[in-house]
């Protein structure tokens, strides 16, 4: 599953300069076809609604290998999709467009960073794309995909 937060659906209008052009459907789109290339089968998902995520990770439970997250800005704020994410028993990647770490100091840490595998942050739509490979290569790895 490809899980993606609060705003994402103004990506491409909404701050270009730090989010880039690429919109969400073109995003999911070639996410979509860069996995069946692969083998794997991606469901895309994105929310505004705190509550919309958390269900959908309780959902991958069932239904998902793995996750690619961009929690946005809930990644900063929300105790609750952090336990959602360790209570979906799935191996996460995060990704961030821009690079947190180089932005305000409330951005530098989020609070989903330390259940993912591991963070991809401040490569634009191109970490969606190195997510998904080492997401796929993680559950190589482990024999589940
Ligand atoms: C973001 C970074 C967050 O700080 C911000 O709230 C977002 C997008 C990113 O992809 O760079 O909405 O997750």
């Amino acid at each position: 599953m490809m899980l993606n937060g609060p705003n994402l659906n103004l990506l491409g209008a909404r701050e270009p300069e730090l989010y880039g052009r690429t919109t969400l459907d073109a995003l999911e789109a070639d996410m979509t076809a860069r996995a069946a290339e692969a083998g794997a089968e991606l469901l895309c998902v994105q929310s505004n609604h705190e509550g919309t995520l958390i269900d959908a990770l309780h959902d991958a439970r069932q239904s998902c290998d793995g996750v690619i997250l961009n929690p946005a800005g809930y990644g900063h704020t929300s105790v609750a999709l952090r336990d959602a994410l360790i209570a979906c028993e799935r191996p996460a990647v995060e990704v961030h467009l821009s690079n947190i770490a180089r932005r305000e100091p409330f951005r530098h840490k989020t609070l989903t960073a330390d259940v993912a595998i591991g963070t991809i942050s401040g490569f634009g739509v191109l970490g969606y794309r190195l997510a998904l490979q080492a997401l796929l290569a993680h559950l190589d790895a482990l024999g589940e995909h």
